[in-house]
């Protein structure tokens, strides 16, 4: 009763402002707000659509089946906010809808970055979320918040190594004592894997298809190492030369060979980060393995071709979708001891 009312006095949110989704957690109460990053809006005015409410899941609904004079807005790309106006009404818009009912006070709001972000990129975060209508602002690296929500043992002398999958950014760390000893951010996540699956369309079958539609078949039928039983499936698009809708007929081989640059920068960053351990944090490793989140993680097989490259033992986390926005979570339970590591908009100049 006293936890519940401290926590009401508190209020305190942690969100995980993805390019693909926004996951929002109350302290205190868990998951309360899970949508994509997305905002529909009438070309011209910029003005939302549906009263203001065509952001999230219903925006999503509307991409690629829009008129012209309409457009499907992500104000994020490659992990950061790309259209700071639309950014700030889709943060306000979320914020309003976690705000527990009754209450007329402004949240403290930790934000979890990719640690690529630039001093310009970290500054248009802070002003989003003060000026959507957060109190004070702190900002934790994605993978240190991803690696606390998978429970890896993080503040003891033993390396733990977390890969975060993306739609935008890739993040991998390894951390010992509480902090990041190892890691690359890099631009390369599902979206990156869409525009592959859509060149290979255009380059291999002369057939035009969007991303949203790319995105579907990459789920259905994508792969990062052979499958037991390799699949096909239909696609639909436009013939680059007639400009007509056709079909094609294509395989999770080609879509898993579609996918192999992105892969490959994946592996690279890997690698990078075991390069930057020394050999006893590396040793570690080798026992303890790796732990992918994210929802890039759930490309099948991810794990097996991780370990095949790589040499570490490789796992899926169990919730790898809302890992970011737990360890964040966790972090606002325990502020004391977490506030020194975090950057606050109360220290910029
Ligand atoms: N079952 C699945 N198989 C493959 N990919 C999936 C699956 N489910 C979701 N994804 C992909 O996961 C990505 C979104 O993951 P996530 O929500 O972790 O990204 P994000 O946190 O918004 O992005 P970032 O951290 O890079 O800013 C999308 O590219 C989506 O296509
Ligand atoms: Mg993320």
């Amino acid at each position: 009763m006293l936890h519940r009312l401290l926590n009401y006095f508190r209020y305190d949110l942690a969100v995980d402002l993805g390019t693909a989704n926004t996951l929002i957690g109350l302290a205190g109460e868990g998951l309360v707000l899970n949508e994509p990053s997305v905002v529909a809006v009438e070309q011209g005015t910029r003005r939302i659509l549906s009263g203001g409410c065509a952001v999230g899941h219903l925006a999503k609904q509307m991409q690629g089946r829009t008129p012209e004079s309409i457009s499907v807005v992500r104000p994020l790309a490659r992990g950061v906010i790309t259209d700071y106006e639309l950014c700030e009404s889709m943060l306000r818009y979320f914020l309003r809808k976690a705000k527990p009912p009754g209450l007329r006070r402004k949240p403290r709001v930790l934000v979890a970055v990719p640690g690529c972000i630039t001093p310009v990129e970290r500054r248009a975060v802070f002003n989003s979320f003060q000026r959507a209508g957060a109190r004070q602002v702190w900002l934790i690296g994605e993978a240190t918040a991803a690696a606390i929500g998978v429970g890896m043992p993080i503040a003891e002398p033993v390396a733990s190594m977390v890969v975060d999958v993306g739609g935008g950014t890739t993040e991998t760390a390894v951390l010992s004592l509480a902090d990041v000893v190892a890691g690359e951010s890099i631009r390369t996540g599902g979206d990156e894997m869409d525009r592959a699956v859509v060149d290979y369309l255009k380059r291999h079958y002369s057939l035009r298809v969007g991303l949203p539609a790319a995105e579907r078949l990459r789920i259905e039928l994508g792969s990062a190492y052979p499958l037991d039983e390799e699949q096909v499936t239909q696609i639909s698009g436009i013939d680059t030369v007639s400009g007509l809708p056709r079909q094609a007929t294509v395989t999770s081989e080609e879509i898993r060979q579609a996918l192999g640059d992105p892969l490959e920068a994946i592996i690279e960053a890997i690698k990078a980060t075991l390069d930057g351990c020394s050999p006893d944090l590396a040793a570690d490793l080798v026992s303890n393995g790796l732990v992918l989140c994210g929802g890039g993680s759930l490309l099948r097989r991810m794990d097996r071709f991780i370990t095949e490259q790589t040499g570490l033992p490789a796992r899926v986390a169990a919730e790898p979708l809302t890992a970011v926005v737990a360890g964040m979570s966790i972090c606002l339970e325990h502020l004391d001891r977490w506030r020194p590591t975090l950057q606050s908009s109360d220290d910029e100049p």
